[in-house]
């Protein structure tokens, strides 16, 4: 009965599966005797979900007419598009890429429309995709829902640190029979390891990209988690100058996501940021992203953006915000150090963690028996790839204790 287009198609989603397990095994051990973390959404030490109070305070107040009528735009509320492109680039950034770039900002249902409705534009039918070997699975959905096929790159080489080696030859290799090369960069916090790249991955990574003449590339770079990165402000503004000088073959789109930044995930709100040296390539993107949300989702929930940009433009507001997200970030530090220190001292292997909501540790082909050790113990966590990965946003320090423990365990015994 399916258009031939979508056949052979089934959603198999190994997180909400095996977040129902644990959910069934706190029914029937209780809570305190489980350790769910599957869970990808940010929790407090009383394992309740995270509701910032200046969300709360704002949303239930906005005029009614802002929750339930249309967005202004299809592309979304004039001054929310501002703020999401000031949440990545600063106030300043009007004058600081002013002349060297051309930015604008669609909104879009989450991270997971700006990543889809990047891919069905830029993508070529039957073109390969690239994306890290270690990456949030629905990229490859994504891909292959548009007709597309999968390459991968190694995210790290062999001391944690980018493989720009194997990135860089795989982006040469898509480039000799493509004409569009799109990719995807995770980072910062980057599901599900916590990688960042340093400034000087960086630096190189931006002279290879400018180096690109032939062929389009469109580098997505999926920052669904950055406000749970610790990079200061200094370091993120000396990235954002590394923009300036691409040349007009290279387009830079931020897959943004308001689900993790404020905690508001069924709310649906995110935006693609797109940034060129090319006042025709934002012209286009403006015209065909503009065509794709009004035929998939026509407008995303005008609630959502004015919730934002209140706000972002009340420096209280904005100020209360940025208070109670560092206390979350202190949190998941707090939560990421005892586990890392512990791995230590037990001598258990872990990917390169520097922020965010996940820590994964690497297992290789004995991952089935050790992810079934562990839930025979109560503790249940998501395979990726093979490797498990942990949500510290989720699991309170008390259930951290011990945990790395029992997983070196769990590996010795399936070993
Ligand atoms: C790496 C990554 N990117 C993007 C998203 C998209 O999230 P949303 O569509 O809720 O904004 C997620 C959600 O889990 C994610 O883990």
């Amino acid at each position: 009965m399916l258009a031939k287009r979508y056949t052979g198609k089934k959603l198999v989603d190994n997180i909400f599966t095996t977040s129902k397990k644990a959910k069934q095994a706190i029914k029937k051990y209780g809570k305190e005797n489980v350790i769910n973390a599957t869970i990808g959404s940010l929790y407090d030490e009383e394992e309740k979900f995270a509701i910032y109070n200046v969300v709360e305070k704002v949303y239930r107040n906005l005029p009614s007419e802002d929750l339930y009528a249309y967005s202004t735009n299809v592309i979304g509320e004039d001054d929310y598009l501002d703020e999401v492109i000031k949440a990545i680039f600063y106030d300043d950034y009007k004058e600081e890429l002013k002349d060297l770039l051309y930015i604008a900002s669609v909104a879009t249902t989450g991270g997971t429309g700006a990543i889809s409705n990047t891919i069905k534009n830029y993508m070529d039918t039957g073109d390969k995709v690239l994306l890290p070997n270690w990456m949030w699975g629905t990229y490859k959905n994504i891909v292959i829902e548009n007709g597309g096929k999968i390459e991968t790159y190694q995210l790290f080489d062999e001391n944690g640190n980018f493989n720009f080696e194997d990135f860089r030859s795989k982006v040469l290799e898509l480039a000799k029979t493509q004409k569009n090369v799109v990719l995807i960069l995770n980072e910062p916090s980057h599901n599900p390891t916590g990688f960042r790249m340093t400034y000087e991955e960086w630096v190189k990574l931006m002279d290879f990209f400018k180096s690109i003449k032939d062929t389009n590339l469109i580098v997505i770079r999926d920052v669904a988690y950055f406000e749970y990165d610790d990079r200061t402000e200094e370091e993120t503004k000396a990235l954002r100058k590394l923009l300036i000088g691409l040349p007009k073959n290279v387009l830079f789109m931020y897959a943004f996501s308001l689900s993790k930044s404020l905690s508001i995930y069924g709310m649906r709100i995110g935006a693609q940021i797109a940034v060129s040296s090319s006042e025709e390539v934002i012209q286009e993107f403006k015209d065909a992203i503009s065509f794709s949300c009004r035929t998939t989702w026509s407008n995303v929930p005008k609630g959502g953006m004015k919730l934002f940009e209140t706000i972002m433009k009340n420096p209280e507001l904005k100020a209360d915000f940025l208070k109670e997200k560092q206390a979350y970030i202190d949190l998941l530090k707090e939560r990421a150090d005892i586990f890392l220190n512990e791995a230590k001292e037990v001598n258990l292997d872990i990917l390169p963690y520097k922020s965010g909501f996940f820590v994964t540790i690497p297992i290789g082909e004995t991952v089935d028996k050790v992810i079934e050790e562990l839930e025979s113990q109560n503790i249940f966590v998501i395979k990726f790839d093979k490797g498990i990965r942990i949500g510290i946003c989720s699991v309170p320090k008390r259930k951290i204790v011990g945990l790395a423990k029992k997983i070196k365990e769990a590996i010795e015994k399936s070993k």
